[in-house]
């Protein structure tokens, strides 16, 4: 997707991730940028308004477990924009101490944006398409047993998210899907990772946390954007360590119904 000119909204904007995100999108010309976020930040705000006042850049406090929440943020920002082309879904938690809200923050937040973003963008319904991005993670492709309610929860978003690239999705409402799995990247959403697991007992998580390195969310950024740029329907990008790789999953329904 060429990102001049383009209405973007992105969940989680004010993330670690998403704020560099956020400066590598607004440097392609952006024609708006919504960022839908539970958290707040009117300082960074204010220095993209000021750096890139061709950009309409604006917040709307969303939490994602709120579905009402997430309906009313599209309804005023496509009375404000219009249109939207692309959707990033970068919301996210790492706790799996807290069952309920990493599966209602990681998976069905995304799939309510996801499916009430559909709504507006579907060209069966009058929208102009577009692209959706779900921000998976490594541990959306693999197993990951420090955390296995997060890597559920995140192994459903690679898989809801490849679901809804089938071609004849594409043909019916004009948009494309993305996966991106970023792999562990310097932000605070990995902060006191000891105190967040689920089982209370000894495990090698200092041994695992010490070897598994860290790319930049600059890197991790930089990245994405590329991802956006150059991604077609149904592609899985792996992000880690300032590197970019597609990742290919196997269809094993492919043969069959190509016969
Ligand atoms: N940092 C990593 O190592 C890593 C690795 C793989 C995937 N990811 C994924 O990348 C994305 C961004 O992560 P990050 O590292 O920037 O984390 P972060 O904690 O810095 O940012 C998370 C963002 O989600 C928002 N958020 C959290 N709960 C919310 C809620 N209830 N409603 C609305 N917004 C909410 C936060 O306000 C914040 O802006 C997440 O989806 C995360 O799972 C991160």
């Amino acid at each position: 997707m060429n990102l001049t000119d383009k209405n973007v909204i992105y969940f989680g904007g004010f993330g670690g991730i998403g704020q560099k995100c956020i400066s590598e999108l607004l440097e392609k010309q952006l024609k708006s940028l919504a960022i839908f976020d539970l958290a707040e930040n009117d300082e960074i705000l204010a220095e993209w308004q000021k750096s890139f006042p061709s950009t309409e850049i604006f917040h709307q406090k969303v939490n994602i477990i709120e579905k009402s929440d997430i309906e009313a943020a599209y309804k005023m920002a496509s009375q404000r924009l219009e249109y939207f082309d692309l959707i990033i879904n970068g919301s996210g938690c790492l706790n799996d101490q807290l069952i309920n809200p990493t599966i209602e923050i990681n998976l069905l937040g995304v799939i309510h944006s996801t499916l009430i973003a559909l709504d507006y963008m579907s060209i069966s319904k009058g929208g102009r398409g577009g692209m959706i991005v779900n921000i998976s993670s490594v541990v959306g492709l693999q197993p990951e047993p420090l955390y296995p309610i997060c890597a559920a929860s995140k192994a459903a978003v690679t898989c809801f998210t490849r679901s809804l690239a089938a071609p004849f999705y594409l043909e019916h409402f004009g948009v494309s899907f993305v996966t991106i799995c970023p792999g562990l990247t310097e932000t605070s959403l990995l902060d006191d990772m000891t105190s967040k697991t689920i089982f209370d007992f000894e495990t090698p998580i200092h041994f695992i946390v010490s070897k598994i390195r860290r790319q930049t969310a600059e890197d991790c950024a930089r990245n994405l954007v590329k991802a956006i740029e150059n991604s077609k329907n149904g592609d899985v990008f792996m992000l880690d360590l300032g590197e970019i790789s597609e990742v290919k999953i196997p269809d094993h329904w492919a043969k069959q119904l190509a016969d």
